[in-house]
């Protein structure tokens, strides 16, 4: 197959010869290429199990800007792949698909930022990191669901703030810091799908179960929530607790990680509040993560497609927030 369709597919799509040890070749491809594997807990179990550093978007960022390797693997979403790119340019970074892209990221156009930014001038823009490179080169400071209240509790109390472009995350943190901060009115496809109702029917089956929600729930699935934060934020909370059983209101891949590091503790994956909500269903998962398999972590290793370019300027500016936002946090 020609590069030109690699292109427009997005990733490379060789078949790859069966008889082989997927992962195996992989751990060898990273060798010989000076490669490390960076995963997000998303990523499906397999990803997980072969990635030298599995983590939320806070650490994968902190991982991207202190490597050593000379080319990162990024298994995530393609905001992601930008993120590490930008913290280190000289990098290869190399995105499995380039089409796993982020409905939240999607909800912020650059030009419609710059636009509302216009029309609020003293204003300071904090943006979420689920952002492309353009929304962050408008951004004075970049926050994840990790350290988003310690990051706004950094800015003078009379500041005036726009906030973008999760509305539950924001909103979850003016009432939790009391700033009245203006939202952009984004979010996850994902996590806008759970709902109280679905919660409670888990609640009444476990009873002892300790529930948790990620910050990009909508407010009142956070108000049911006893544990609330990004995914690292909910597996140390499950690995320190004595509790033994946890409702989790995020995307399920984070079970991986939850159940390999908790032996013997039960975690339940919240539904989504839709009709597909059937048991067994899979439509709480992000489609966009799940786009990394192992055939392209492979494909993508072997011949350095696609490799993350992101416009000289643009990433002059993208990287002051994210900088900001480490030193920060
Ligand atoms: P974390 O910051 O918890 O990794 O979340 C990233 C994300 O995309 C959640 O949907
Ligand atoms: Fe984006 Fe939602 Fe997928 Fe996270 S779960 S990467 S916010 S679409």
């Amino acid at each position: 197959m020609m590069k030109s369709e690699w292109i427009e597919k997005g990733y490379v799509d060789e078949p790859i010869d069966a008889s082989i040890d997927l992962k195996a070749e992989i751990r060898r491809l990273c060798k010989e290429k000076d490669a490390i594997i960076l995963a997000h807990y998303y990523t499906v179990g397999d990803i997980q199990d072969i990635a030298d550093f599995v983590g939320d978007s806070l650490a994968l960022a902190r991982k991207a800007a202190e490597t050593d390797a000379g080319t990162m693997v990024m298994c995530g979403v393609h905001f992601m792949a930008e993120t590490c790119k930008l913290l280190s340019p000289g990098k290869t970074v190399l995105c499995p698909d380039l089409t796993a892209g982020c409905s939240l990221a999607d909800s912020c156009k650059a030009e419609d930022l710059k636009r509302f930014k216009d029309g609020h001038p003293g204003y300071k823009v904090v943006s979420y990191v689920n952002t492309t490179a353009a929304v962050k080169a408008l951004t004075d400071c970049v926050v994840t669901s990790g350290n988003a209240k310690k990051v706004i509790d950094a800015f003078p109390a009379d500041e005036k703030i726009i906030f973008g472009p999760d509305y539950n995350l924001g909103n979850y943190i003016n009432s939790v810091t009391g700033r009245n901060m203006l939202l952009w009115d984004g979010g996850c496809h994902v996590h806008e799908k759970f709902s109280v109702d679905a919660i409670g029917r888990l609640k009444r089956q476990h009873p002892e179960a300790i529930v948790m929600a990620h910050l990009e729930c909508k407010a009142p699935v956070l108000a049911a929530a006893e544990v609330k934060g990004s995914t690292a934020t909910m597996l140390a909370y499950a690995q320190n607790s004595p509790a033994r059983e946890f409702i989790v209101a995020t995307e399920p891949g984070i079970l991986h990680e939850m159940e390999r590091t908790c032996p013997g503790k039960a975690f339940y994956p919240v539904p989504p509040e839709t009709d597909e909500g059937k048991p067994g269903c899979t439509c709480n998962e992000c489609e966009y993560m799940k786009r990394n398999t192992l055939g392209k972590v492979y494909n993508t290793l072997k011949y350095g497609f696609p490799a993350i370019e992101i416009d000289p300027e643009t990433a002059r500016e993208a990287v002051k927030p994210i900088e900001k936002m480490l030193s920060l946090s």
